[in-house]
């Protein structure tokens, strides 16, 4: 396989498009970034953009040239990854990058995001079929489990009000989970492409840490140098009440069963490998302590220099 220089990125400006391009760019990849004619996403200067509509004939003409695509489209844009696929086969791209991001194949996720899964598997189910026909174009998908420094900034729900410093701890706050730092998720891609034959065809596991809440309060009192104030919680509220307000039909269930399966005492639901079962040392992924993550966090809502 030859060695993947020109890049091109769907979704350079999301959440973790916005991270993967830079670690692109950092590493020195040819980078493209194709846009939707309606977007109003602002990109970084310098790197070019092909703005067009979303059908595999104009896609075609927009991924020609390029070595791989990565489509970090968001989940209002998932319907779209099977035309991006089917293009980057039609443009001779050698490798596509697919849109997970998340637990990857075979998560023992509750019944309730089995429909949400079930949107991405039908382009995961694509780019098998053509790769196995066209053996010149090749798939890698990365699930990196709780996207962890992004999540604990956004989301108090997960124990943590890093503007307030409080917390409440689920149970008794041991349950391990594993995650991915921004920083991680940019390397995975990196990895990815700098690896293409150990990494085609497959799906890989990423992680940056291995933590529970415990350790999660510990680092972020000693790196604020302040004492959290803490209240304690059951996970398992979440499930009963997450799924309440899915048969509701209120969004809010989304991050309550998230919650659940991250804290559920004894269950591990949310370890997607071992440090050496997992990716990580392939992808070149730095293995960071609590301390990494939570002086990030506190950095990135204005509470750390
Ligand atoms: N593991 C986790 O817990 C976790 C958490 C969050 C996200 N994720 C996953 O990570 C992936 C990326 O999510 P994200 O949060 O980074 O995405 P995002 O920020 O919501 O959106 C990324 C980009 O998707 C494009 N997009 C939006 N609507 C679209 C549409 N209707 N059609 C086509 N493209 C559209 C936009 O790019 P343009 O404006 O340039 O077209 C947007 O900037 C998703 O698969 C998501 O499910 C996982």
């Amino acid at each position: 396989m030859s060695p993947i220089k020109k890049v091109a990125i769907f979704g350079a400006a999301g959440n973790f498009g916005t991270p993967i391009t830079a670690a692109l760019v950092k590493a020195g990849f040819d980078v493209t970034i194709i846009t939707r004619i309606e977007s109003t996403s602002i990109f970084p200067q310098r790197i070019p953009v092909i703005r067009t509509e979303y059908t595999v004939e104009k896609l075609t003409a927009a991924l020609s040239g390029q070595d791989a695509a990565i489509s970090v489209i968001g989940p209002a844009g998932i319907s779209f990854q099977t035309t991006l696929v089917d293009a980057a086969e039609a443009a001779g791209v050698q490798r596509f990058v697919l849109d997970d991001f998340g637990w990857g194949p075979g998560f023992n996720s509750l019944p309730e995001f089995k429909s949400i899964g079930a949107q991405r598997e039908v382009a995961w189910k694509r780019v098998k079929e053509l790769s196995q026909a066209n053996p010149k174009f090749t798939f890698s998908g990365i699930a990196i489990g709780n996207p962890i420094d992004w999540a604990l900034r956004r989301f108090p729900i997960m124990g943590f009000d890093v503007q307030k410093r409080t917390a409440v701890i689920y149970d008794d706050g041991t349950e391990e989970f594993t995650g991915t730092t921004l920083e991680g998720i940019g390397q995975a891609v990196v990895g990815v492409l700098k690896h293409p034959t150990e990494t085609a065809n497959r799906f890989l596991k990423a992680r940056s840490i291995q933590v529970n809440q415990n350790q999660l309060l510990d680092a972020f009192q000693k790196v604020t140098g302040q004492k959290w104030e803490v209240q304690h919680g059951s996970a398992r509220d979440f499930l009963e009440s997450g799924r309440e307000k899915h048969k509701g039909g209120d969004r809010g269930w989304v991050l309550e069963l998230l919650v659940y399966q991250l804290y559920a005492p004894g269950d591990s639901r949310c370890i997607l490998a071992s440090r050496e079962a997992s990716d990580a040392d392939l992808l070149e992924i730095r293995e960071e302590t609590p301390e990494d993550i939570a002086r990030k966090v506190m950095s990135s809502v204005g509470e750390l220099p």
